[in-house]
């Protein structure tokens, strides 16, 4: 990568302010003052500020309240995407998993390839945990039918876990992430889905961060978060 790039993505500031820093000849790379930002840069190569060692970048872990309206997408043609309302220099940031269009909600952003995976392969049972509202009183037997399998056409949904709060809304844990789980896990119990939001993502909680908005992860949210897929000890 071209030295200047690198070292504003990496949160040394503006593309502007490297080529200055890289001017002054305060930077090194292998033991050599860098003479011009365009130079390419090996990946493995020892780069230093005023003689101090740069941390390499590691990977970027964002939790970001999606609004509805948003396509789960890096891009589209037509449509906002949720990775217009981030704004990180990073590169190969992607949403790790999908909500639907009109669901809100916790949606983790990584660049972190590898977990993302393990996070959504359904053998590793990730917990995702919804609240939903649906469109008629929720019937009397939907709490069985959540509660166990359900046989759909091209999947058998694992049992979630039910806990009504209203007549019209409850939370579903769910723990595989199948193409509109939620929804047709309450379209077999007998109501529609009219408003759904993801409020927990393993050990990850939505709690009070605003729609539209996303903060980088904790350092301890990462590391449940990894061990969560380590040890298959999910709970949220
Ligand atoms: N289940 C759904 O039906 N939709 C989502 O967006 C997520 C889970």
């Amino acid at each position: 990568m071209r030295l200047d790039k690198l070292l504003s993505e990496t949160g040394h500031g503006s593309r502007r302010e490297v080529r200055e820093i890289i001017r002054k000849q305060r930077i090194t790379v292998n033991g050599s003052i860098a003479a011009v930002p365009e130079m390419q840069v090996p990946e493995d190569a020892e780069i230093r500020m005023d003689g101090v060692l740069l941390e390499k970048p590691g990977p970027v872990y964002l939790m970001l309240h999606k609004p509805a309206g948003y396509l789960t997408a890096v891009s589209d043609r037509s449509r906002p995407v949720v990775m217009e309302l981030v704004d990180e220099p990073v590169k190969d940031l992607a949403p790790a998993g999908r909500l639907d269009l009109d669901a809100e909600g916790l949606l983790l952003i990584t660049n972190d390839g590898k977990l993302s995976h393990q996070l959504l392969a359904p053998k590793n049972r990730v917990p995702k945990k919804y609240y939903v509202e649906t469109d008629r009183p929720i019937p009397e037997g939907a709490a069985e039918i959540l509660t166990n399998p359900i046989e759909f056409q091209e999947f058998t949904s694992l049992p979630g876990i039910y806990e009504k709060i209203s007549e019209r809304s409850a939370f579903l844990t769910v723990f595989e992430g199948r193409f509109h789980e939620v929804k047709r896990m309450f379209h077999a119990a007998g109501c529609e889905v009219t408003y759904l939001r993801r409020v927990a993502f393993g050990p990850l909680e939505l709690s009070d961060l605003p729609k539209g908005e996303y903060r980088r992860l904790s350092r301890e949210e990462t590391e449940l978060l990894k061990q969560c897929v380590s040890n298959q000890h999910n709970g949220v």
